[in-house]
């Protein structure tokens, strides 16, 4: 088994997602010491954004693989004729892309730890989740819609927020985090998913540390496949 670990929150060793994500990975290790574990910590190492240079940088390798057809094709045809290539830069940019999508078309089982921001994920996580979204790779286009192709992962999210969320509470309609991560990785095909979740971590001390607890005590009841 592989273990894809994903951290994103900026707020070091004082992280809820993070302390919570570590759980999950050492919890899923002593049910099945063999899983090997892959890391990435996107606050001290972000993938770069999705821009022009790297969507044209992207595009120039689909359309000499032959696999972009049509007007997108016949754009990049013409840009190449006209002498545009891809620098340096964005040719390093476009191999970290890579990487990131083979990791994660790799791994067996996926852990994210993932902070509420702004009602929805930093932007860092999201940047991640971009190079994601790959058709042929995580997705596909088919004559009766879109298929999702990463229906064998099973995905954990350790999810912390300041305020409260959940289905019943006032604000559970701002959640842009967990419905959205909810919503992507059930498009890629995902249905094995499980938020372990710390919620209202600001409120109060009292409320940070049984929410902690409460997450940390289900977390130690999580199969490792
Ligand atoms: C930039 C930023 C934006 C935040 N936005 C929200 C928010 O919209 N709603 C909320 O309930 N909490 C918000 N919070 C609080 C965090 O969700 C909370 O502190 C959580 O524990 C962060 O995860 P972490 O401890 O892993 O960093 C925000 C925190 C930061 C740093």
């Amino acid at each position: 088994m592989k273990i894809l670990h994903i951290d994103s929150s900026i707020s070091g060793a004082q992280s809820v997602s993070r302390q919570l994500g570590a759980s999950v990975i050492a919890r899923l290790k002593e049910a099945a010491p063999d899983h090997t574990v892959v890391y990435r910590d996107l606050a001290a190492a972000p993938v770069p954004h999705q821009s022009p240079s790297l969507q044209f940088a992207k595009l120039k390798v689909m359309y000499e693989a032959g696999v972009l057809s049509g007007g997108v094709g016949d754009m990049v045809a013409t840009a190449i004729q006209a002498g545009a290539t891809v620098d340096p830069t964005t040719e390093a940019e476009l191999s970290v892309l890579d990487g990131v999508l083979d990791e994660f078309l790799a791994a067996d089982v996926v852990v994210i730890g993932a902070p509420m921001y702004n009602f929805s994920i930093p932007s860092q996580l999201k940047a991640w989740i971009d190079c994601l979204a790959v058709p042929g790779k995580t997705f596909a286009y088919t004559a009766t819609g879109v298929e999702g192709l990463c229906g064998g992962k099973k995905l954990i999210v350790a999810s912390s927020r300041g305020g409260f969320y959940t289905v019943g509470s006032p604000m559970a309609s701002m959640d842009h985090q967990e419905a959205f991560l909810k919503s992507y990785f059930g498009f890629v095909g995902i249905t094995d998913m499980s938020f372990v979740r710390a919620e209202g971590v600001n409120i109060g001390p009292e409320q940070r540390e049984q929410a902690i607890a409460s997450a940390l005590s289900e977390i130690a009841t999580l199969k490792a496949a």
